[in-house]
């Protein structure tokens, strides 16, 4: 294999780069993106043919294992993700401490770094059985628990899940049906879950899959790390900005200003003021993955009925930019977060759930990836340099001297 990590060790001198634009952290084998070609490959397979093809209970294994499974291997996995979906009765009332207006992502993060109080038993980083476990509890657990922390939002009973359904329709009957009935899954709602989960699946070394890495990096155990990676996604220049396109857009609908007006405050920098759901530090060309979710947007849109008029307020404002010399020099396009908001919205989600919804499909990426940096022979602990500015060295000033 590459021995990259010991050609570079310690060599006296230290790079400065802010927000590690040109650091490479790790090698990795799990995702491909060539951010000028507006390229998205998990495991060489690229996103247009997963979304078309494959299921995300398939591409959280691919992910995870490195390869496609057989159909008896997808059929165990299935089958065991189903067993797990349940969260003991005591995780479960952490939900009923929480206070009445709290926001669902930190409930989220808490509940997932809890799992490592409840389930003692898969606790090893060196024991391949333990992590496979842990795997498959918190892929098994999380759509349980986000919808746990969506009834808590929305003030509505605990709906539990019911195991002869799949990942993604337990996930949607956990989260709309009804304590004590059959849940009736509607395929294209299951469908454009389905997909917008596998399209956030995974996504190389961005903060958040950085964070997971760089705690699991010290040994801390797969929930602790984890649970970090969904703390890092709760900000607006990561996972948040979905639900900050939503309140854009609302705000926008509300003012008497109109799009382009808005636009010439996001051109002027006001402070405060960006184009949401706009930018990516590595494409500079479409997303791959907003092209797909832009599809989706109107078919459930069309389907569900739902907001027509933001959803024409989204594609003016993507128009404006994709003809303005400020978003065109600096290469700034939607990306996945653009027109998701507005999918969720038509499903029923509040919006302070999108930021949920999208670590509940980024989840087979960080575990995918915290499994491969333990794994990884080339790991030491992440200890960035500094470049210290501070002052010299100096003596203390007695207090009636200062
Ligand atoms: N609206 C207006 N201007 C923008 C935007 C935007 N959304 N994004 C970048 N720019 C401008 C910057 O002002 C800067 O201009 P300048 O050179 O005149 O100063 C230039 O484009 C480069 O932007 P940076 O902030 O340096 O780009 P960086 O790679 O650090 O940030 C980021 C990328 C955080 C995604 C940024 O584009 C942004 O804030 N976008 C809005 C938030 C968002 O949608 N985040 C989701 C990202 S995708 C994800 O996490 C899944």
């Amino acid at each position: 294999g590459l021995r990259i990590g010991s050609l570079l060790k310690e060599t006296g001198r230290v790079t400065y780069d802010p927000g590690f634009a040109n650091t490479a952290s790790t090698t990795s084998a799990v995702t491909f993106i060539d951010g000028d070609e507006g390229v998205l490959r998990y495991r060489g397979y690229s996103i247009e043919e997963l979304t078309e093809k494959s299921t995300f209970v398939e591409v959280s294994y691919l992910l995870i294992y490195g390869e496609l499974p057989t159909q008896e291997q997808l059929d165990a996995f299935d089958q065991r993700l189903r067993r797990h979906t349940i969260v003991h009765e005591d995780l479960r009332r952490f939900f009923q401490a929480f206070p009445y207006d709290a926001h669902p992502m930190p409930m989220v993060a808490s509940a997932i770094n809890a799992m490592s109080t409840f389930y003692q038993d898969n606790l090893s980083v060196f024991d391949d059985d333990q992590i496979d476990l842990s795997t498959v509890r918190m892929l098994a657990k999380m759509p349980t628990i986000a919808a746990l922390a969506h009834r808590k939002v929305v003030g509505l009973p605990v709906v539990h899940p019911d195991n002869s359904l799949n990942l993604v329709e337990n996930f949607l009957r956990v989260n709309f049906g009804f304590p004590s009935e059959p849940y009736e899954v509607d395929p294209l709602v299951a469908k454009a879950m389905d997909q917008l989960f596998i399209l956030h699946a995974d996504h190389e070394q961005n903060c958040s899959t950085s964070t997971v890495r760089l705690v699991g990096s010290s040994q801390a155990n797969i929930f602790q790390s984890i649970s970090a990676g969904i703390n890092a996604l709760a900000g607006p220049l990561h996972g948040g900005a979905n639900s900050a396109v939503l309140d854009m857009l609302e705000e926008i609908a509300a003012s008497d200003d109109g799009p382009q007006k808005f636009m010439d405050r996001v051109k002027n920098k006001e402070e405060g003021v960006r184009l949401m759901g706009f930018g990516h530090r590595v494409y500079k060309n479409y997303d791959p993955r907003a092209a797909i979710i832009k599809q989706t947007a109107h078919d459930i849109i069309d389907k569900l009925g739902g907001n027509d008029e933001m959803l024409d307020l989204a594609m003016s404002l993507e128009e404006i930019a994709l003809a303005d010399d400020y978003f065109v020099e600096r290469r700034l396009y939607p990306n996945v977060d653009f027109y998701t908001g507005l999918i969720y919205k038509a499903m029923g989600f509040p919006t302070n759930m999108f930021t949920v919804l999208f670590a509940v499909g980024r989840l087979p990426g960080w575990i995918a990836q915290w499994r491969e940096m333990i794994k990884d022979p080339e790991t030491r602990i992440g200890r960035p340099r500094q470049i210290y500015t501070g002052e010299s060295a100096r003596s203390y000033t007695p207090m009636n001297e200062r």
